[in-house]
């Protein structure tokens, strides 16, 4: 009958809406939508503060099950159990626990951009995983301490926005999928040859972001192995030609580096990491290092508490 949906049991949501793979938009009124989102295992989407203070999501878990981070410990859901999201202070990650489905039900229409998003992103973040585990989980945490250095920083970010900041950082080795896994995870020095691989994944990771987020981000990206003292790669830029939010990702992606066992190097602590960063002023920002030492020090960025210790493949 006209005015009436059903879904009925053992018949997925999914094949009475229609839209994109992961996400697909059941119903519509207004500026009410309801989706239902399908994502990996082991996936974390983040949950952000909403611009709009009306604004309320509803999650309900009816596949797999999430694990929410919240400040006072982790919350696990799994199916049949939801939960509401409205007035949230600052952004909470959400690990799917098995392969996961939710049913979404937003006031703020999301869909187009929800879509169009995951696509994109979905397929870039699949290709760095298959190839090397290490810079995924090296991506998540970048971000998390870029974003971490972005809140503080923020009265002098200029041309990047907080979002345009969270894609450059989580996909700023996005360009490591054209990277052999040979050479990705050799232990031993490269040879020259191999080098050009290494030293070229900047420019492919500016390059597939461009299309899709623009020159700042691509910008951005590109620029996270320079260095203030020209001494980094690509294009051995100096000072004047690093803006902040590229200085940013590169204090977080050596922090990350330095404090993440690879197979070889010693790990160091938060502090230690943080304080050696303030010392190297000839090639990372001064603020920014001590920024991160601040944030560190106030416990804002600090340990997991379930690090994983086991072997991890080389990172470049
Ligand atoms: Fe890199
Ligand atoms: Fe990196």
């Amino acid at each position: 009958m006209e005015g009436i949906t059903f879904h009925r049991l053992g018949q997925s949501f999914e094949e009475s809406g229609g839209g994109g793979p992961a996400t697909v938009l059941l119903s519509k009124q207004g500026n009410l939508e309801i989706m239902s989102h399908k994502i990996g295992s082991e996936f974390v989407v983040w949950l952000m503060p909403a611009s709009d203070p009306a604004a309320m999501e509803f999650f309900f878990v009816y596949e797999g099950g999430v694990e929410l981070a919240l400040d006072d410990g982790v919350v696990a859901l799994g199916p049949g159990e939801s939960f509401t999201v409205s007035g949230l202070a600052r952004e909470i990650p959400v690990k799917m626990l098995g392969d996961t489905r939710i049913l979404y039900v937003t006031n703020c229409p999301a869909f187009e951009s929800v879509a169009q998003f995951e696509e994109s992103l979905l397929a870039l973040l699949v290709r760095i995983n298959e190839k090397d585990h290490y810079t995924y989980k090296h991506s998540g945490s970048v971000l998390k301490y870029a974003l971490c250095l972005y809140d503080a920083m923020e009265s002098k970010m200029e041309t990047v926005s907080r979002n345009d900041m969270a894609v450059a950082a989580l996909f700023h080795d996005v360009g490591k999928c054209f990277i052999p896994v040979e050479i990705l995870q050799k232990p031993e020095a490269l040879e020259p040859a191999e080098t050009r691989y290494i030293l070229r994944h900047p420019l492919d990771s500016g390059r597939m972001l461009r299309a899709e987020f623009g020159e700042a981000v691509a910008e951005t990206a590109m620029n996270h192995h320079e260095r203030l003292d020209g001494s980094g790669y690509p294009r051995g830029l100096t000072s004047e030609d690093i803006g902040l939010p590229a200085r940013i990702i590169a204090v977080a992606d050596a922090f990350d580096a330095m404090t993440t066992f690879r197979g070889y190097n010693r790990v160091k602590t938060f502090e230690e990491a943080a304080e050696e960063l303030c010392g190297l002023e000839e090639i990372f920002d001064g603020a920014v290092a001590e920024t991160l030492r601040q944030l560190v020090n106030n416990g804002t960025i600090k340990k997991e508490e379930k690090e994983e210790t086991e072997p991890d493949e080389q990172t470049r």
